[in-house]
């Protein structure tokens, strides 16, 4: 390792002994806490995913009993901090370690569902183990202004030399107070809009900076322009009740309960004559919008009351008003049958 790599780990070290978080409710030896703690902090902020962590906590202590519950109400306990590809896995791998045991290494953990290589390389160290290198979002923006990495981060060949980079630059020492700062300094300083700079312990080795290019930096090839896709939904409600359907486990929100949807209006009408007879009275119509990573999703929702319900079935059911917030539904879905069924 050259003085320069030495310099900057012992730089995030020190200043990660000062002003880094200290008091994480994960920071412990418990491997539970530490692998749940870094699936809910991939694409969420600490201050967003702390109520839910707690949350999940309370609900499920431990992993057995995280494994032996229904998707269900681990998808209800999810529900609110997106991705819920995120929560799917997290069971999975409940299940597995529930049988075979938490393992013993970054190898290992990469592994299992949802565990990439970075996340893998963060719990093997926080849980007291590794000596390896983490790539998440906030240290790829470290690197890429400290040393001045122009590449777009999007592409394949950019994310390999910030691999080859961020191993060169692990300290043989106090590797979990480096990764720690690492993160920390990414989250509270380094930010993408805005950063820090003065408060900065990289700033005088940093080459962005040094050529005034830090606010561009980590630069991304621009994105396709994003598309809208149009749906039609149903909301159809009797006295307290609303009509969900579990969606499919692959796509959008799966496997969570949501409004019947059709792509066109006409089918969705359909759906409600074939299932509802002549029982429904439409009432008013709404929309909204939802933005994904790809797309913007615009649904236009069909309210009808239902005078006579049909029965429920393993995937679809009328669920009481009062238990809509707890429910594992998506999250603009809850806000819409809240807003509904307010006082
Ligand atoms: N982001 C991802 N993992 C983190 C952690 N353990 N602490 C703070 N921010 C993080």
């Amino acid at each position: 390792m050259n003085t320069k790599n030495t310099a900057f780990a012992t730089a995030i070290i020190c200043w990660q002994k000062r002003y880094g978080r200290h008091n994480l409710p994960w920071q412990c030896d418990n491997p539970y806490h530490i692998w749940l703690s870094e699936i809910m902090l991939q694409q969420t902020q600490v201050t967003t995913m702390l109520p839910y962590y707690q949350r999940f906590l309370r609900r499920f202590p431990d992993v057995h009993r995280l494994a032996r519950a229904h998707t269900e109400s681990v998808m209800a306990v999810w529900s609110g901090l997106g991705y819920y590809a995120r929560a799917r896995h997290l069971h999975a791998t409940a299940k597995i370690i529930a049988c075979k045991g938490f393992p013993q290494n970054a190898a290992s953990w990469q592994t299992l569902p949802g565990v990439g290589k970075s996340t893998a390389a963060a719990i093997t160290i926080f849980a007291g183990g590794g000596h390896h290198a983490i790539l998440d979002g906030n240290v790829k923006r470290v690197l890429t202004r400290v040393f001045a990495i122009e590449q777009p981060t999007n592409k394949a060949a950019t994310i390999h030399t910030l691999w080859k980079l961020a191993d060169s630059l692990l300290p043989t020492h106090n590797i979990k107070p480096y990764t720690q700062g690492l993160m920390d300094l990414g989250a509270t300083v380094c930010v993408r809009v805005s950063p820090r700079c003065e408060a900065c312990p990289l700033s005088k080795q940093c080459l962005a900076r040094q050529r005034g290019i830090e606010r561009r930096l980590p630069h991304r090839s621009p994105r396709p322009i994003k598309s809208v896709r149009h749906i039609a939904m149903a909301l159809i409600y009797h006295h307290n009740k609303v009509w969900l359907q579990k969606r499919p486990h692959a796509g959008i929100w799966g496997g969570l309960w949501s409004l019947p949807e059709k792509e066109a209006t006409a089918d969705l009408r359909d759906y409600c004559c074939k299932k509802f007879g002549d029982t429904l009275t439409p009432r008013e119509e709404m929309a909204f919008t939802h933005t994904f990573t790809h797309y913007h999703l615009h649904a236009k929702v069909l309210c009808y009351a239902c005078y006579k319900p049909p029965t429920s079935s393993p995937t679809a059911k009328w669920m009481q008003k009062g238990a809509l917030a707890d429910a594992a539904l998506p999250a603009p879905i809850k806000k819409l049958l809240l807003a509904f069924f307010a006082p």
